[in-house]
């Protein structure tokens, strides 16, 4: 069946015409997109869900609109244009040259062509009376099941031409519910989920931070088509928006209950001033369709993720010490090289440096002052980076630091040097956000500036392995001495002008890792990711609030990327609830080591040793969540190899009640005719389990069927079983 349904798409590859093929497939293994080019010349959307049989006749999937009683309204084009008889939210809207706001998009051609994984399906669209041009793009990537598309906006006409809506992507959905399921933030607060039902009218989530645009909203949802979105039921629209910057996903019910999903970049204050011949790519918006639920979703988003998108995928992380929570801003060398051998006797991989190591003028010994002035701060560190790496290196840790270079602070000697390289009214007064403002990254000559932040370290530092970019305030004073009168394109030309310098910075240093970080996880999106290695998803390191956020993260996000620190925070928490919190992600420690016990530092060795052993298993893309933190007092998940012979059961007791009865947590995703040796590792050190079925076999179906009594009931502690197949 499939066999036939690629011969049909294959069919199309190449150019055809409006006449020759009307029909566009988008397929995956499990769903199918189809556009189909009607009479008036114009694309529309005539089925998007589980994929067909190809037996099904494609045009009787065209059928009208059910209960449809207003007259003018002409269906679900893939790509409507505000200011035409389509009345509802639309992604386009364009101002031409003479003043004219509407344009009608006509079908030219589509080709199809085999890209790394999948199949491209680009589709050009064109005005006929005015000289402008929309290319739509599918990224199918198949196995994955997960679907990328983004438009190509250009014009020909002389004068200035605005854009002002420029969606990435444009969903229409038939169901007689929906609920949608969006993701709320705030410093120490990420990706709060909430779930309500959508009826008639709009519900937008979007954000205008500019820079730390995930503050307040992250830029992912979670779909349910037909009813509410559960774990393993349901039929699932999962999306993210793959840009650093302000987003918007708009659902609008309309009169009929049908609803289109809009997502891409918020163009709120940003109506974009398009030169003649110059492309508009939007970004990327990507989604995948589960028909079993947001487990399926994460699962397929994940080994998206690591076959296609994060950065360095096939490649392996540090775990490292980090030293912001153990000394704020206040060390010095001897601090520092006393630390680089406690990272070394801990046994991780790295040494990260934070914040607070550079400004002499005004040294960075807090949040007020230094940020631009990247030089090392003498009196603290006297023989500079280079005796930080050399050092660290002798002992045994590879080094890595902190930067903020897209900041400044006002008390720099970059902000006296260059007033007009930073975001700020000319005649209002200035807004300072954690006393810092931001710089013009649409300016080429402040891009030069951050990439040489980068540049000047690595260049003074070839061994410097790993950077932490640090990003922590939003655009505030929204004003660009460099685009004088056309402000409408900072918002965009910001994150463009970032992405250039990362462009660099990937181009010259292929061998650096770097977290990306934004006063905790204030950005998260997968185009960043396909610069940085890794991302920190929040300041707030208490296990049983990370329980929440990393839950949060792991439906769309793979383990690798995830930066996941055990310090301080909460020391009711034993070491090891605190540590088995972080370890399906990537591990690091930001922790005063001396405040350990001897038990507990053996713990962490031990750990982290357990860590390097399971790296492979841990950072696998099958995630199976079989208990949610948001139900009750646990939490407990499973990791599963792609062979399905290993697996990793991590299990958390919060808060529970007196003498509360345990049920027996049932697996998932093994194979059901094999048999498991079930063991709990990490255990602290001189204590065995008190697993009755410790070290005994299990067949699939039973651990499937009946399951297993992992969580112990009591209160903030963690078990984790590893499964093998015999
Ligand atoms: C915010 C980050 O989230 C912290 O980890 C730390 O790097 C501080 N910034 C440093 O200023």
């Amino acid at each position: 069946m499939k066999k036939l349904i690629s011969t049909f798409v294959f069919a199309l590859t190449g150019i055809v015409s409006a006449f020759s093929a009307e029909v566009i497939n988008v397929v995956t293994d499990n769903t199918q997109l189809v556009m189909r080019v009607k009479d008036d010349g114009r694309l529309y959307q005539t089925y998007l869900g589980e994929r067909l049989s190809p037996v099904v006749e494609l045009s009787a999937l065209d059928m009208p609109r059910t209960n449809v009683t207003s007259s003018v309204f002409r269906g679900n084009e893939v790509y409507p244009v505000i200011g035409t008889e389509d009345f509802y939210d639309a992604p386009f809207e364009i101002r031409h040259a003479d003043g004219n706001c509407s344009s009608v998009l006509k079908y030219v051609n589509h080709r199809q062509q085999p890209i790394n994984g999948g199949t491209e399906t680009v589709v050009t669209l064109r005005d006929e009376v005015y000289p402008v041009t929309v290319v739509l793009h599918y990224l199918a990537y198949e196995r994955e099941n997960v679907i990328s598309q983004y438009a190509e906006i250009s014009h020909q006409e002389k004068g200035r031409v605005y854009i002002v809506r420029y969606g990435s992507s444009m969903l229409y959905f038939e169901a007689d519910e929906y609920y949608l399921t969006g993701f709320s933030a705030d410093w120490a607060k990420e990706m709060v989920m909430s779930n309500q039902q959508l009826q008639f009218g709009k519900k937008i989530i979007d954000s205008r931070l500019g820079s730390r645009a995930a503050d307040f909203a992250q830029p992912f949802f979670e779909l349910g088509i037909g009813g509410q979105v559960s774990e393993n039921h349901g039929t699932v629209l999962m999306g993210t928006i793959a840009w650093t910057g302000n987003f918007r996903f708009t659902f609008e019910v309309d009169h009929d209950n049908e609803l289109r999903v809009i997502s891409g970049i918020n163009p709120d204050a940003s109506t974009y001033l398009l030169p003649r011949g110059e492309v508009f790519r939007t970004p990327e918006f990507i989604f995948t369709l589960s028909q079993n639920g947001v487990g399926q979703g994460s699962r397929n988003f994940q080994r998206w993720a690591l076959n296609h998108s994060l950065y360095k995928a096939d490649e392996e992380r540090m775990t490292l010490l980090n030293n912001w929570e153990n000394t704020h801003f206040d060390f010095d060398e001897p601090k520092l090289a006393a630390l680089f051998g406690e990272a070394k006797n801990l046994g991780v991989d790295l040494f990260l440096l934070d914040d607070g190591w550079f400004g002499n003028k005004y040294p960075r010994s807090n949040d007020r002052a230094g940020l631009g002035d990247w030089q090392v701060t003498r009196e603290k560190l006297p023989n500079g980076v280079p005796y930080m790496v050399k050092t660290a290196n002798e002992s045994g840790v590879e080094f890595g630091i902190w930067i903020e270079p897209e900041m400044v602070n006002p008390k720099s000697e970059l902000a006296e040097k260059h007033p007009d390289w930073i975001l700020r009214q000319p005649n209002r007064e200035t807004y300072y956000f954690r006393h810092q403002l931001v710089l013009d990254l649409s300016n080429p000559q402040v891009q030069d500036h951050v990439f040489g932040v980068v540049d000047n370290l690595m260049t003074e530092n070839p061994r410097l392995k790993f950077m932490k970019w640090d990003c922590n305030s939003p655009i505030t004073n929204i004003y660009s001495h460099y685009l004088k009168e056309n402000q409408g394109n900072l918002y965009v030309d910001y994150v463009r002008g970032l992405y250039k310098v990362l462009d660099r910075v990937q181009q010259k240093y292929p061998d650096l890792y770097i977290m990306m970080c934004s006063g905790g996880g204030a950005r998260c999106d997968f185009k960043a990711l396909r610069y940085f290695t890794e991302f920190w998803c929040s300041d707030n390191t208490d296990p049983v609030e990370r329980l929440f956020i990393q839950w949060g993260f792991s439906q769309f996000m793979p383990a690798k990327a995830m930066c996941s620190h055990v310090t301080n925070w909460n020391r009711r928490a034993s070491v090891k609830f605190r540590v088995d919190v972080c370890f399906p992600y990537k591990l690091g420690f930001d922790i005063d080591l001396k405040s350990l016990s001897p038990q507990d530092l053996e713990y962490c060795q031990m750990a982290i040793r357990e860590y390097n052993r399971l790296k492979p298993l841990i950072y696998a893309p099958d995630l199976y969540r079989l208990v949610s933190p948001y139900d009750g007092n646990h939490c407990v998940m499973e990791r599963v190899s792609d062979d399905r012979a290993h697996a990793l059961v991590y299990a958390y007791d919060i808060h529970p009640r007196f003498s509360e009865q345990i049920l027996p947590t049932r697996l998932q995703g093994l194979d059901a005719d094999a048999q498991y040796e079930v063991r709990e590792i990490l255990l602290q050190p001189g204590r065995k389990s008190s697993l009755s079925y410790d070290g005994k076999t299990f067949s699939g179906d039973y651990l499937m069927k009946i399951g297993l009594k992992v969580l112990s009931g009591s209160d903030m502690s963690s078990r984790i079983l590893e499964l093998k197949k015999m």
